[in-house]
């Protein structure tokens, strides 16, 4: 399966930080945000990927991937000219996954839990599509889903003033060929875009949708604020600091997916070994013996 990361958009509610350089590039604690939802893409077992981004900002997402050949990932680049909606990265993608199956997962979107990836991944039924559901106090800034006495999903709303469920939907979905052309089919919403909430309601309609909820250990984060952005980097740094493991490290997952072996992590670990990244990412291999 391949792999797109949508990372572009306006960032509006990041004004002024966000007026000189794009959110997924901003810090999390001791690594880019975009480094989070790549590490879970390649731990699901996925290393073609394409970025997405607008056209101003891609050169700078080109200049921090520039090595991550040596990664044994592949990077490949593409422009959204304007917002048009989630959905449009597959509009955008479509030579990319020629008619293949693809992830989908957003630029602003943190996951942490054992096995996660993996788990989703292996939960992926061909013809259909998988999305996640996550428990959340408040879900009216998100996708909702509602379930049925059944188990099953039962409707699918965006943003809902009045939510039919607690079970917020996050930005990673698995999605079986027919992607595209269901996209092509879609008409935009009243705010001019693509939604995905659109795109996820046409497998539900075919009874060909199915969704994985996360156990209550895992952590979804998506940052889109100032408090959000800093309550990651503090997720991060908590979790770094007690466990001594990395969070969102594209380099480890390269490594524990076989991709890489001791000696190339070691050398891009010598690399960066003024930072506790380079040396946390340098014990591995030993600790893994
Ligand atoms: O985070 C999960 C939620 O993401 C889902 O629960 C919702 O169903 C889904 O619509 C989306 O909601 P958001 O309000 O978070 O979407 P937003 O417009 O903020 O876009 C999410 C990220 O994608 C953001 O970092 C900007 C980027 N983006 C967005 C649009 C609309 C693009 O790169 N291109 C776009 O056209």
């Amino acid at each position: 399966m391949k792999g797109i990361i949508l990372a572009g958009g306006s960032a509006t509610r990041l004004r002024p930080a966000s007026l000189g350089v794009s959110k997924q590039l901003m810090p999390v604690y001791d690594k880019p945000l975009i480094y989070y939802p790549l590490t879970t893409l390649l731990l699901s077992g996925i290393r073609e990927i394409l970025l997405i981004s607008t056209p101003h900002d891609l050169p700078q997402f080109r200049r921090l991937f520039s090595n991550s050949n040596s990664w044994g990932i592949e990077i490949s680049f593409a422009e959204q000219r304007n917002p048009g909606g989630l959905a449009e990265a597959l509009l955008i993608g479509e030579s990319f996954i020629n008619g293949g199956e693809v992830s989908l997962i957003l630029g602003d979107n943190l996951f942490h839990g054992t096995g996660l990836g993996r788990q989703l991944q292996d939960s992926f039924v061909n013809p259909g599509a998988l999305i996640a559901a996550y428990h959340v106090s408040d879900p009216r800034a998100f996708g909702v889903v509602e379930f049925g006495s059944d188990g099953l999903a039962k409707s699918l709303e965006e943003k809902p003033v009045i939510p039919k469920s607690s079970w917020a939907v996050p930005g990673l979905y698995f999605y079986d060929e027919t992607s595209v052309d269901r996209t092509k089919s879609l008409q935009r919403s009243p705010r001019g875009e693509l939604e995905i909430t659109d795109l996820n309601r046409s497998y539900l309609n075919d009874s060909q949708l199915r969704v994985k909820t996360f156990a209550r250990g895992t952590t979804w984060l998506d940052m889109g604020t100032p408090a959000t952005l800093l309550e990651a980097a503090e997720y991060v740094r908590i979790v770094q600091d007690r466990q001594g493991l990395l969070i969102g490290s594209p380099e480890e997952a390269a490594w524990r997916s076989g991709w890489i072996d001791d000696q190339k992590l070691l050398e891009i670990a010598s690399g960066l070994k003024a930072t506790q990244y380079g040396q946390l990412l340098g014990k591995l291999p030993e600790e893994e013996k």
